[in-house]
C-alpha cells in the first residue's frame, strides 16, 4: 500500500508558490528570478530562474532545517526505509566527506575496499583516519574490481578490533555487491559503524528485483546519488542514516562545514521531486526497464564479438547476493577492440553516449527512464563496429592489461601534509605519491597519497594515457608529486624502502 503522504512535495511546492509570487526581491541571487532574459532562459524558460531563489523567509534553511526541508527530508527519510534523510547539493561527493569525518577522527581506522571513489580517498585526508584496505575482486579478464567478499572484510574487523567503521559500495559502477547483510551484522556485533556508498544504487530502495539496499540491511549510513540512477538532477544526492550509532548533531555540524552558504533550491526541488516519482512509479519503471533489458540481452550476445555481463557473472566470482541488472556492462575486447575505442565510435558514429569505458568493455546505466529505442539503437551500433571488425580483428595480438594497487606507505592525509617534489614519471618508481591519479570515470584512484609507485602503476598508466582515457592527476605533463623524502621527518625514522 502507498502511503498517500508521499504525494506532497513540501519544498518545491512552496518554492513554486514563491517563485511565481509578487515579491520585491532585495536579496541575491542577482538575477531575481530570471527579470532579465538571457540565453539559458530563452532555452530552458524563466521558470529554472523563478526556482532559483537563495534563503528567503518561509523557504527554510539546509544548514538548520526546521520547516519545509524538514519536512521534504522526512518524506525522503520514509520512502528510503531510512530514519533520517539529509539533502546534498554537493553529490555523494559530498556525503561521502562528510559521513567519514564525522565518524572517523585522525588517527582511528576504517576498514574498506580499495577500490574506492576518489572522494572516499578526499574524505580519509580530511578526516585523518587511516585507511585500511581490503583487497576486492580483481578481474583480469575483464580488467575491473569488483566487491569485497564478507570473509576479507571480516578478516580485516578480525584484526582491526579498533576500527571505528567499515566503508562499503553498494553496488560497484560495474553492478556487483557484496554481501552486505553479513558485513553490517559481523561490523555491528564488533561494536563498528557500517557506512556505504550508493552513488551507484539509489534503484535498490524502489525494486525488489534488485539487491538490497544499504538501509534495508541495516547500515547506519548511506550516501546515495539521486542524480546517478534515480532521476533527480546532477550534483543532489541523499545522506540516509539509521539507528541510533551515528551522532546526528556531529553529522549536521559536519555537513555544514561542507555545504555551501548558498546551497541551489532547484536542487533541492528536484531531490522532493524525484523522490515523489520513485516512490510512486519506481517499482513498475524499473521493472519495465528490467523487462526491455532482458528482451534485449539475447539479441545482444548474438553481436560477434560482444558479450553482457549478468548475475551468472557475479555468482561465478562468488558473489551471489543478487546482481544490479540495471547496469548494461558489454564485454567488447573479442571484437578486437578496447573499451576506449568501442566508446569513442559509439559517440563520434553513432551518437550514442555510455557511462563509461574500460579496457575491455563499455557500460551502459540503464534507468526508468531508458526506452527500447535507445536500446535499439545501442544494438544495431554495436552490430555495425561487429560487422565491421570481428573477423579482420581475430589476427590482432591480444590487449594485456593487469590490474592492480600499489602498496601504502603512510596514510593518505600524512602523505599530503609532507614537503613534496615534481619529479619525471619516468624516475618515480619507489617514491611515494602525494597526489591521486585515476582515469575519469570511473573516478577510482590507481594511486593514492602515500603510496609506493611501482613499475606496474607506470606500465597501466602509460597504457591509458595510450588509450587516450581521461586521466586526472594534478600535473598530467609526464611528471608526478611525490613525498620530498630528504626534507621529510618521518622518512629519518623509518627502514628506507
Ligand atoms: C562509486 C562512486 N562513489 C561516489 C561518487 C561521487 O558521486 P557524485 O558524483 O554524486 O559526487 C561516484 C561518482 O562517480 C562514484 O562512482
Amino acid at each position: 500500500m502507498k502511503d498517500k503522504k508521499q504525494q506532497l512535495t513540501p519544498f518545491f511546492t512552496k518554492l513554486k508558490e514563491y517563485g511565481e509570487s509578487d515579491v520585491v526581491p532585495f536579496d541575491v541571487p542577482g538575477h531575481k528570478l530570471g527579470r532579465l532574459p538571457n540565453d539559458l532562459s530563452a532555452f530552458a524558460g524563466k521558470g529554472i530562474y523563478q526556482l532559483d531563489a537563495n534563503a528567503p523567509r518561509g523557504l527554510d534553511t539546509l544548514s538548520k532545517p526546521t520547516g519545509i526541508i524538514k519536512e521534504a527530508q522526512a518524506l525522503c527519510a520514509e520512502a528510503f526505509n531510512a530514519d533520517r534523510a539529509y539533502f546534498l547539493t554537493s553529490g555523494t561527493t559530498g556525503g561521502i566527506i562528510a559521513m567519514i569525518m564525522a565518524t572517523v577522527r585522525a588517527k582511528e581506522k576504517i576498514i574498506l575496499p580499495r577500490n574506492v571513489h576518489k572522494s572516499v580517498i578526499n574524505a580519509l585526508i580530511f578526516s585523518g583516519a587511516i585507511p585500511v584496505f581490503v583487497k576486492p575482486d580483481l578481474d583480469n579478464n575483464l580488467g575491473i574490481a569488483n566487491g569485497v567478499s564478507f570473509q576479507n572484510m571480516k578478516r580485516a574487523m578480525d584484526d582491526n578490533p579498533d576500527a571505528i567503521a567499515v566503508f562499503v559500495i553498494n553496488p560497484t559502477y560495474f553492478g556487483v555487491v557484496s554481501d552486505l547483510k553479513q558485513i553490517v551484522d559481523y561490523a555491528h556485533e564488533k561494536n563498528m559503524l557500517v557506512l556505504a556508498d550508493e552513488a551507484h544504487g539509489a534503484q535498490f530502495y524502489f525494486s525488489k528485483l534488485l539487491p538490497q539496499s544499504a538501509m534495508d540491511a541495516g547500515a547506519d549510513i548511506a550516501a546515495t546519488s539521486m542524480h546517478k540512477t534515480g532521476v533527480s538532477l546532477t550534483q543532489s544526492s541523499i545522506l540516509l542514516t539509521k539507528g541510533d550509532r551515528v551522532d546526528q548533531f556531529k553529522l549536521q555540524s559536519t555537513l555544514n562545514m561542507i555545504h555551501s552558504t548558498s546551497p541551489s533550491a532547484v536542487l533541492l526541488a528536484s531531490l522532493d521531486v524525484a523522490r515523489k516519482q520513485m516512490y510512486f512509479e519506481g517499482e513498475k519503471g524499473i521493472e519495465k526497464a528490467l523487462k526491455l533489458r532482458a528482451l534485449m540481452v539475447p539479441k545482444f550476445n548474438e553481436i560477434k564479438g560482444v558479450s553482457i555481463l549478468d548475475e551468472s557473472y557475479a555468482v561465478k566470482r562468488g558473489y551471489d547476493f543478487g546482481f544490479d541488472s540495471t547496469k548494461l556492462v558489454i564485454k567488447v575486447a573479442d571484437l578486437g577492440l578496447s573499451g576506449f575505442d568501442v566508446y569513442r565510435m559509439l559517440k563520434d558514429r553513432f551518437d550514442i553516449q555510455l557511462e563509461l569505458a574500460e579496457t575491455y568493455l563499455v557500460l551502459a546505466i540503464i534507468t526508468m527512464a531508458t526506452t527500447k529505442r535507445d536500446l535499439d539503437r545501442l544494438y544495431k551500433a554495436l552490430q555495425t563496429i561487429s560487422d565491421e571488425n570481428y573477423e579482420q580483428n581475430q589476427s590482432l595480438p591480444k590487449i594485456k592489461f593487469h590490474y592492480n594497487f600499489p602498496e601504502p606507505f603512510v596514510r593518505p592525509r600524512e602523505a599530503y601534509h609532507a614537503p613534496h617534489k615534481i619529479i619525471p614519471l619516468a624516475d618515480s618508481e619507489n617514491e611515494i605519491s602525494a597526489e591521486s591519479i585515476m582515469i575519469y570515470p570511473p573516478g577510482i584512484p590507481m594511486l593514492i597519497p602515500g603510496e609506493i609507485i611501482n613499475a606496474s602503476f607506470l606500465e597501466d598508466l602509460d597504457f591509458y594515457q595510450q588509450s587516450g582515457s581521461v586521466i586526472f592527476s594534478e600535473l598530467n605533463n609526464g611528471y608526478i608529486k611525490v613525498i620530498d623524502k630528504e626534507n621529510w621527518e618521518k622518512w629519518e625514522d623509518s627502514d628506507e624502502l
